[in-house]
């Protein structure tokens, strides 16, 4: 397994759970990983390094957790060396690596989505914002680390969003830059599993992603996330599936880029129905955390399916609870985060509650922060506003003087449950 963050931590608990799962090797992981697997320490970037790894250890599957390699083509090395490995080839994640690539797909494809003009010069998107009106959606083409799209209210705004961006703001990524309609709704993330032509869905999610409570404030990463996500109902799902999972694959393969992996369709429920914004070529952070904690099957053999293109073979349970988890950051983040704080994760497993590592370290056997968000603090229950209760009395149960985290995690659904 390749990473090291939270999602990795939550792939690697889960992973090791399998019966199928001799051995566990992660690179580079963290000390949370460290309790499910052996680090080791490899560079995703250095594809002989890995191939040679392996070889040499007899490895059957590697999982690749963050988009980075995906799209930098870390599959394709793997597997035309003839390692089996979860996660698509570089033509297919340009979904996730190109957005003008993703919109053009869904044009060709018919799939629900904004409207939307490709723009590659500064003066051609101020004149294509005419066809706009406010807020104006602007998204920088490439992979911008979660920070390449910007809602402006304003036209002098959006232009000089432009100027930015155009400028070099988002480096190689802001040399295309996609002018899109602003869509009105509700975001819902949904999860299937393709192996290329057989499709598995794989549960749905909603995450928090401003830093602060009531949803204000800078965007980040995200601050929490809960699964199920209840506004995406049986019926809407199977909409999805219909007018945009199964149209993508198809049009994929079609076009001899066959998608295998997982593909994380970010939506928004519209008045017309639900619309792509976005797709992701790897698992939510922290999405990841709460749908491995509702799993029920087997995440080895489905995973191991998927790579050996039987995935119409594998079955994916999960439990009708709820998962929630909060994300504890370090003071400071979404910018600069204070690093090396102590953390004292206390008695907060002891009730079920499941504490995934995102960015500590360890040092002379003191577990310390290490990056922005620093831990996922995770519970079950029947519904939100147990699986809230339950999380936040882990939460509770930590000390990390150095961190925060908003305590409002699920409010939506906790209020909807209220008016039941
Ligand atoms: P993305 O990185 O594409 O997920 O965009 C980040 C966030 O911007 C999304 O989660 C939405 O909240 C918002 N967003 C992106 N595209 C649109 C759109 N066309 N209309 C409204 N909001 C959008
Ligand atoms: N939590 C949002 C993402 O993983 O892209």
């Amino acid at each position: 397994m390749l990473g090291s963050g939270g999602r990795e931590h939550a792939l690697a608990w889960k992973l090791a759970q399998s019966p199928a799962c001799a051995k566990l090797y992660a690179a580079p992981g963290n000390p949370g990983i460290g309790e499910e697997a052996e680090l080791v320490s490899l560079d995703a970037g250095d594809h002989a390094a890995v191939v040679q790894f392996c070889a040499g250890n007899a490895v059957d599957l590697v999982v690749v957790g963050p988009e980075a390699p995906l799209v930098d083509g870390l599959a394709d090395s793997l597997r035309n060396a003839g390692v089996a490995v979860f996660g698509p080839s570089k033509l297919a994640a340009q979904l996730e690596g190109s957005k003008g690539f993703t919109k053009d797909l869904c044009e060709r494809a018919n799939i629900p989505t904004a409207g939307y003009v490709r723009t590659t010069s500064y003066d051609q998107a101020k004149s294509v914002l005419d066809r706009f009106e406010a807020p104006y959606v602007l998204k920088a083409d490439g992979l911008a680390a979660g920070k390449g799209v910007v809602i402006a209210e304003t036209r002098a705004e959006a232009e000089a969003a432009l100027e930015d961006m155009f400028g070099g703001a988002f480096g190689a990524a802001g040399a295309e830059v996609v002018i899109e309609e602003f869509l009105r709704g509700e975001e819902a993330s949904f999860f299937a599993l393709t192996d290329g032509s057989a499709i598995l869905p794989f549960g749905s999610a909603q995450d928090h992603k401003r830093v602060g409570e009531g949803d204000t404030g800078p965007n980040t990463g995200g601050m929490g996330a809960y699964s199920p996500a209840t506004v995406l109902t049986a019926e809407l799902q199977a909409q999805v599936i219909r007018e945009i999972i199964e149209p993508t694959v198809r049009t994929m393969a079609a076009e001899g880029m066959p998608y295998s992996g997982v593909l994380y369709a970010g939506l928004m429920l519209t008045e017309k129905g639900p619309q792509l914004i976005e797709y992701n070529c790897r698992f939510g952070d922290p999405e990841c955390q709460v749908l491995m904690t509702r799993l029920e099957s087997d995440l080895t053999e489905i995973l191991m399916a998927c790579a050996e293109g039987r995935l119409s073979e594998a079955e994916a349970q999960f439990s009708d609870d709820t998962a929630l988890t909060v994300v504890m950051a370090a003071n400071g983040y979404p910018g600069t985060p204070d690093k090396g704080g102590a953390i004292d994760l206390g008695t907060s497993e002891t009730n079920g509650a499941k504490v995934f590592h995102a960015g500590t370290v360890l040092r002379d056997g003191q577990l310390l922060a290490n990056g922005g968000r620093v831990l996922n603090v995770t519970a079950r229950g029947p519904n939100v506003t147990a699986a809230q209760a339950a999380a936040y009395d882990a939460v509770d149960a930590i000390s990390f003087p150095s961190g925060f985290c908003r305590r409002d995690i699920g409010w939506r659904e906790v209020e909807r449950e209220s008016v039941l």
